[in-house]
C-alpha cells in the first residue's frame, strides 16, 4: 500500500470529507516557505500553514533550541511546578503586550485559549458576587471549535450541527459600519448581564479576512470600559506581527482585559497557547475558598519544549531583519493591490499589515462557495499553497518569504483573476 492509500485507510483529515476533496498530498520536507512533496514538487506556503508559521519551516534556530530542551526537560506537570522556559517566555512576551497584562495561563491551542478567557470572565463576575454570563461578539466572529468558542462565534456551517447545544451569545454588526456597531454594543451592555465582549482585533480571519480600523476598535473597547464590561482580544490569528505590529491591540489606546494567543506563538512549531489577563482579574480568583479558584488545567499546560520554541521564535521576530521583512511584505502587497484593483472580477481588495485579501465577485460566497475548491486546486498545480476562504483569496505568508517567491504568488493569482474575468 502506498502512503496515500494508507492515509485514506486510517486518517480523518479536517475539512476534507467531501468526496470531491481528493487525496491528501504527502509532504516530506519543509524548508523556508517551501513545502516539498514525495515527488520533489515544491509549494510556496503562502498561508503559513493555517496562519501558524512565522519564520519558515523547520527553522534551524528553533529546531536547535527544541532539541536542547528535549534533552533537558521534556515536560512536567504545571500545577505546583515551574521551569525557566515558561517564566522566560512570559517575561519576554510582556515587553510586547499592553502594560495591564500581568498574568499568563498556558494551554495548547487557540480554541482552548479562548475557552479559558470565556470561563475566566464568567467566574470573575461570579467570584465578585455578580451573575453576568452573556457574551457579545461581532457578526462573522470565529473563535474556535470547542463548544464555548463556537457559542461565542457567529453561527455558520461549522457550528450548525451543534446549534441545539450552543449557549446564546449576541452578535453586533461588523464594525465596518462603526456607528451601527457602537450603538448596538451600547444597547447590549446596558442590559447589565454581559460578562465580556470578545473580538478578533482589526481582522476577522475565518469570516474572509474582514478588516476594520484601529480607531473603531478603540471606540468599541471604550464603550466596554465605560460600562464596566470585560474585553477579550482574540489574537490567535492576528498576533505576532500579522497586522504590522506584534499584537493588533498595540494599535489601540484602550487595553483589553484578556488576550488569547496561539498559532504564531511557537513560530508555528509546536501546539502552544496563552490566555493573558490583568492582575485585577487574577486577584478575584485569589483567596482561601477553593470555589473561587480557576479549576482548569490541560495535561500539556506550560510544556517546556513549546515554551523554548516560542522564545526562539520571538528572538527571530524581534530582529530588525524580520521587522524589515514584514514592512517589505506590506509595501509589496500595496503595489500588487494597485496593479490588480481594476480587474473586473474583483469586488473588494483590502490589506492590513502582511495580510492581503482579494474578494471576488461570485454567485456564492462563504466557505461552501463553489469557486473555492477550483481556485485551491489551480493554485496548487502552479506550486502555490493558497486556501481561499469562499470567494476570498488571501496571502498570509511567513515573514521569510523571498522576493521571487512573493512575486510568483502574485503572478499566479493575477493569472487566475485574468482567466476568470
Ligand atoms: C481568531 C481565532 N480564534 C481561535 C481560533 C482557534 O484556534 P485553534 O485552531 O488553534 O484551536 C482560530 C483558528 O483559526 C482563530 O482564527
Amino acid at each position: 500500500m502506498t502512503l496515500v492509500e494508507k492515509d485514506q485507510k486510517y486518517i480523518w483529515h479536517p475539512f476534507t470529507q467531501m468526496k470531491t476533496a481528493g487525496a491528501a498530498l504527502p509532504i516530506v520536507k519543509g524548508v523556508g516557505t517551501l513545502l516539498i512533496d514525495d515527488k520533489d514538487n515544491s509549494y510556496i506556503d503562502a498561508i503559513s500553514s493555517w496562519w501558524v508559521n512565522l519564520h519558515g519551516h523547520s527553522h534551524p534556530y528553533i529546531a536547535e533550541k527544541v532539541y536542547a530542551q528535549m534533552l533537558q526537560l521534556e515536560h512536567v506537570v504545571f500545577a505546583g511546578f515551574t521551569h525557566s522556559p515558561a517564566v522566560e517566555l512570559c517575561e519576554k512576551l510582556s515587553k510586547h503586550l499592553p502594560s495591564n497584562q500581568g498574568k499568563f495561563f498556558f494551554s495548547g491551542d487557540g480554541s482552548s485559549a479562548v475557552e479559558i478567557a470565556l470561563k475566566m470572565s464568567v467566574q470573575y463576575w461570579k467570584n465578585k458576587g455578580e451573575s453576568k454570563t452573556r457574551f457579545v461578539a461581532l457578526d462573522g466572529a470565529y473563535h474556535g471549535e470547542t463548544f464555548g468558542a463556537m457559542s461565542a462565534g457567529a453561527r455558520s456551517i461549522f457550528s450548525a450541527p451543534f446549534s441545539d447545544l450552543l449557549f446564546e451569545s449576541t452578535h453586533i454588526p461588523f464594525p465596518k459600519d462603526e456607528e451601527a456597531a457602537v450603538e448596538s454594543l451600547k444597547v447590549e451592555l446596558a442590559k447589565g448581564d454581559v460578562a465580556a465582549f470578545i473580538f478578533e482585533p482589526l481582522i476577522q480571519g475565518a469570516a474572509g479576512m474582514r478588516m476594520y480600523k484601529p480607531e473603531t476598535l478603540n471606540k468599541l473597547m471604550k464603550v466596554c470600559k465605560d460600562a464596566g464590561v470585560l474585553c477579550i482580544a482574540d489574537e490567535v490569528m492576528t498576533g505576532f506581527g500579522r497586522t504590522g505590529t506584534i499584537f493588533a491591540v498595540n494599535q489601540v489606546a484602550e487595553e483589553p482585559d484578556f488576550i488569547c494567543m496561539s498559532k504564531g506563538l511557537s513560530g508555528g512549531t509546536l501546539p502552544l497557547s496563552l490566555t493573558t489577563c490583568t492582575n485585577t482579574i487574577y486577584d478575584a480568583f485569589l483567596g482561601d475558598d477553593i470555589q473561587k479558584a480557576f479549576l482548569h488545567g490541560h495535561s500539556f499546560t506550560g510544556n517546556p519544549i513549546g515554551c523554548v520554541a516560542a522564545i526562539a521564535s520571538l528572538d527571530l521576530l524581534e530582529k530588525e531583519e524580520c521587522q524589515e521583512a514584514m514592512r517589505n511584505i506590506a509595501a509589496r502587497h500595496k503595489i500588487f493591490a494597485e496593479r490588480i484593483k481594476s480587474l473586473d472580477i474583483i469586488k473588494d481588495i483590502r490589506q492590513t499589515g502582511t495580510i492581503i485579501a482579494i474578494e471576488l465577485k461570485a454567485d456564492s460566497s462563504g466557505y461552501a462557495s463553489t469557486i473555492r475548491q477550483q481556485l485551491y486546486q489551480s493554485f496548487l498545480a502552479e506550486g502555490v499553497l493558497l486556501r481561499p476562504l469562499g470567494n476570498v483569496i488571501y496571502i498570509l505568508p511567513p515573514y521569510c518569504i523571498t522576493e521571487p517567491e512573493l512575486t510568483k504568488v502574485y503572478e499566479v493569482i493575477e493569472k487566475k483573476l485574468i482567466e476568470l474575468k
